[in-house]
């Protein structure tokens, strides 16, 4: 087979250094690929008024998978400020393009991955019995349904009288904000649809099988969010019944599971929720494991073949003007070792995995993240890893 094409997609402020520092960790490790650039980002909005230019939509339609590193958003009026004097009198309106390609491509199965690397000063630890101290080993996948749900977009301020007749048929809205006068009511809708429910409780399950996981946990609200979470774990129970009956089916409340979370979490296998709760519960997770310099995701459209691999983090701004890039790019890297398993380049992730597992184990080298210090300019003067020293130390033991 000819080599692979990427789109690699830096975007903004350390989206770039941590991208390109994978790429050579994904050069060092074998991994044989073309890369194109994709355009994304900040700069596109202010110089073309677009942030997720056409030309980098029909890339990823071409080669269908692509890194991203991260974007700047920022509020309505920043973002008018910033374009360019001859874009101000189109009327365009900022979105956010990493919602817009997911949105485009139909990116409906996000999954995060929490694994606990030993060493990793930044590991959650627990007291134990007789005041003892025990650091959980947390692997942990998050399913979240990325589409759909309380970020789907479909809502309103003072709706209009369609929608407002429409919620005053029920019961309850007309008892609990019948009296509230239309304009001072905001709604924010939650819709959940059968297939693409179906799609992130299937990819769940047959995640839980192909890695040996024992449970899959529907964290959602069931008892409250009755129509919506209780269609999810009804249908979790019929696809576990009828497909999946040597994995443990388990629910829980997203509240009680953040509770939980510090409790027990080597317990869990995977996770899989809604959009809000999925997102909720992957943050959460990634904090035990180090938080963002290790959170890693994928986001994927099964049907299409399509698939985009990223950091769980923004794009630090007021780092990306350091002489120096401070930040830890083992989410990046981890996010690139989930592609080579979603392109079954087994081997090469595995290699690349066991690299960065031994540099942290190790514990020479460490980014400012995981010596505790805040990130400032300084931080490499007081011995902390750059990213370039980090992907060195990982390609040095590749
Ligand atoms: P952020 O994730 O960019 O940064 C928050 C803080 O986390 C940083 O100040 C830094 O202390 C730490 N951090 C982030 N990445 C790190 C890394 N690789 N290693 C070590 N430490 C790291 O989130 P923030 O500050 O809320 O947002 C900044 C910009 O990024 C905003 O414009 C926001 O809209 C955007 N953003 C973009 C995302 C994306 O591209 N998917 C996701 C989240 C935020
Ligand atoms: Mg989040």
């Amino acid at each position: 087979m000819g080599k692979r094409t990427i789109v690699a997609m830096p975007g903004d402020g350390i989206g770039k250094p941590v991208l390109d520092e994978t790429i050579r960790v994904l050069d060092a490790a074998g991994f044989e690929a073309n890369y194109v650039e994709g355009d994304i980002g900040w700069e596109f909005w202010c110089k073309e008024g677009n942030p997720l230019p056409q030309r980098t939509i029909d890339l990823i339609a071409e080669h269908k998978i692509a890194l991203f590193g991260a974007i700047t958003s920022k509020p309505k009026d920043e973002a008018f400020n910033e374009l360019a004097p001859e874009l101000k009198e189109k009327g365009l309106v900022y979105s956010s393009p990493i919602v817009g390609l997911r949105q485009h491509f139909g990116l409906d199965i996000c999954a995060r991955p929490c694994k606990t690397y030993k060493g990793n000063p930044l590991n959650f630890i627990r007291r134990g019995p007789n005041n003892t101290i025990e650091e959980p080993e947390v692997d942990a996948v998050i399913f979240r349904q990325n589409t759909e749900g309380l970020y789907g977009g479909v809502e309103w301020s003072n709706p209009p009288d369609q929608v407002y007749d429409a919620l005053m048929t029920h019961p309850k809205f007309k008892k609990n904000f019948g009296e509230t006068p239309k304009e001072e009511i905001s709604v924010s809708t939650r819709i959940f649809t059968k297939k693409y429910t179906e799609r992130i409780l299937r990819a769940a399950f047959e995640h839980a099988k192909k890695y040996g996981y024992k449970n899959v946990t529907v964290c959602e609200k069931q008892n409250v969010i009755r129509e919506t979470s209780g269609m999810m774990y009804k249908m979790a129970q019929q696809i576990q019944k009828a497909d999946f009956p040597e994995i443990e089916l388990w629910n829980t409340n997203i509240d009680a599971q953040m509770m939980w979370l510090t409790k027990n979490p080597e317990i869990y296998g995977v996770i899989v929720a809604g959009n809000m709760f999925g997102d909720i519960v992957s943050d959460g997770f990634a904090g035990l494991i180090g938080g963002l310099g290790f959170a890693c995701s994928a986001q994927m459209n099964p049907e299409k073949g399509i698939a985009v691999f990223e950091p769980t983090h923004g794009s630090a701004p007021k780092y990306a003007d350091y002489p120096v890039s401070i930040v830890n790019p083992i989410a990046m890297i981890e996010s690139a070792c989930m592609m080579l398993d979603y392109i079954e380049e087994n081997e090469i992730a595995a290699k690349i995995r066991k690299a960065v597992a031994e540099v942290v184990e190790e514990g020479k080298v460490r980014t400012y993240d995981m010596m505790k210090m805040s990130g400032r300019a300084d931080v490499v003067d007081n011995g902390a890893a750059s990213t370039k020293t980090m992907a060195d130390a990982i390609i040095a033991k590749l």
